[in-house]
């Protein structure tokens, strides 16, 4: 939305949020204390704010107000009843709509931005057109769905220069109108020929379907890794030669500890449940695959650890470095540093964490949440999170380890004095490299003993 406020001065856009702290933040003066870190999102939101980019608690007034509603709240999976574990829970967007229904007055689009799984619109519709505000004067709802393609970490440059930007309503005149109208915003600067327009449905679906292709591609690549290990293959190597086949292509191909982030797997469990909601259990069980190797591949890392450490991790310093689920993002929403992490405390290991980043608070969020999933483990945490020590120097953090394993590709862990942070490490010194960014001959000259994924 703030890129829209950047690139369409005319246009007024009110931001609404019920997390006041949230709003709060976005407001600060101080542009580096929004609540989220993205490389160029305060230097748009510094031209924008004020001038056509307002950030608000007022719900019900920017309804009111707007001709056009995005409704970009939380789709998280469900943890309770039908569909635990898998569906994605609408709670959040069934309150939007039932807040519009009530409170809209006036003809309005709404358009999806959340990721939702298909037919939604179906719902949202049933909703505005069942709400308080019928009657004679009864406002009119076109429903659109726009689904967000950006990644985190690069949103800014996504935002600025799209692959596609995908715009689906219904074919009805009306419909088509709607379509046409949030296509002109989009035209400020997308070229006309990247806005594809399409029915509702294939638009819902087709953001579900390039999830599920995209952490597919990883999972493919994260099951040869495993392999390579056992045969001296490179993964590296056979991701340059099958990425050169152009059918094929280079991106995505990086062997990692995992993928985590907030859509990926959320994502693909919306899609299995959908499938097997639709009883096509082998389409379901296909995609579901693609989560099961990726939890694969994070057990498969922490075991990695605790057997290259004579089998006990017990009362050792571990240093992270990294805890985001991936570099230029402050974002930790399943990050497979949590996992792991998680995997060590249990086995009685001190967690030595820096990330250049993410709170101490967020990480211990993160593993509360973790930990409250598990009954037994519950009971224990708060001994088991005392033993998480979060640093502001990499150098402090790393020094007397037993270990080191980088769970985030930060560019500046690239940059570091290895053989200092050697030298001051207790021996033999480990390095585990989750992300497969250093260079393992350089490293194994130094003195390490460094274990990198897809390399033997
Ligand atoms: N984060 C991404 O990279 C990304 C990319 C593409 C799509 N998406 C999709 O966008 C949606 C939002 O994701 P996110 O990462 O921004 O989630 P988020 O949890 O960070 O933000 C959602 C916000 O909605 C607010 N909210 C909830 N209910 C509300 C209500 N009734 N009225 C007003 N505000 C309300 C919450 O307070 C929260 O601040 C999800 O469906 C996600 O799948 C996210």
């Amino acid at each position: 939305m703030a890129v829209i406020a950047e690139k369409c001065p005319q246009i007024e856009v009110t931001i609404v949020d019920v997390n006041p702290q949230r709003i709060a933040a976005w407001n600060d003066e101080n542009l580096d204390n929004l609540p989220i870190y993205e490389p160029g999102l305060k230097e748009v939101v510094a031209e924008a704010r004020g001038r056509n980019l307002f950030f608000s608690t007022d719900v019900e007034g920017a309804i009111r107000s707007g001709d056009i509603i995005f409704i970009s709240v939380n789709t998280p999976t469900k943890t309770y009843g039908v569909g635990k574990g898998m569906a994605a829970d609408l709670k959040y967007i069934e309150l939007c709509a039932r807040q519009i229904a009530a409170v809209a007055t006036t003809n309005k689009i709404i358009v999806e931005k959340s990721t939702l799984p298909v037919r939604t619109a179906q719902a949202i519709k049933t909703i505005l057109e069942n709400g308080e505000s019928s009657g004679i004067n009864k406002p009119q709802f076109q429903i659109l769905s726009n689904p967000e393609f950006l990644a985190e970490g690069t949103a800014i440059q996504d935002l600025h220069h799209p692959d596609r930007v995908l715009i689906g309503g219904d074919q009805s005149p009306e419909g088509l109108k709607a379509i046409e109208t949030l296509t002109d915003i989009y035209a400020h600067w997308v070229p006309r020929e990247r806005i594809l327009q399409t029915n509702i449905w294939s638009s819902e679906l087709s953001k579900l379907t390039a999830n599920a292709f995209l952490a597919q591609r990883i999972s493919s690549i994260n099951s040869i890794s495993a392999l390579c290990e056992k045969t001296g293959a490179d993964v590296d190597e056979i991701a340059k030669a099958i990425g050169t086949d152009s059918r094929i292509g280079p991106k995505f191909l990086k062997a990692s500890v995992g993928f985590g982030g907030s859509c990926f797997q959320k994502d693909i469990l919306n899609l299995v449940y959908l499938c097997r909601h639709f009883n096509l259990p082998e389409v379901a069980d296909y995609w579901e695959q693609v989560i099961k190797l990726n939890d694969y591949q994070k057990q498969r890392f922490s075991k990695q650890i605790i057997d290259s450490l004579f089998n006990t991790v017990s009362g050792k310093k571990i240093t992270f470095l990294g805890w985001a689920f991936k570099k230029d993002t402050n974002d930790t929403r399943e990050s497979a540093a949590i996992y792991v992490a998680w995997q060590l405390l249990q086995d009685k290991a001190e967690i030595h964490v820096y990330d250049p980043k993410v709170s101490k608070e967020q990480m211990l969020k993160d593993l509360d949440y973790l930990a409250e999933q598990n009954l037994e483990f519950s009971l224990i945490k708060d001994q088991l999170f005392s033993n998480l020590i979060v640093h502001n120097d990499p150098y402090a953090a790393m020094h007397s380890a037993h270990a080191i394993a980088l769970l985030t590709e930060w560019d500046e862990f690239k940059t570091y004095d290895w053989q200092a942070i050697y030298n001051n490490m207790l021996k033999p010194a480990f390095l585990f490299d989750g992300r497969n960014i250093l260079d393992i001959v350089k490293l194994s000259k130094v003195g390490f003993e460094i274990k990198s994924i897809g390399k033997s």
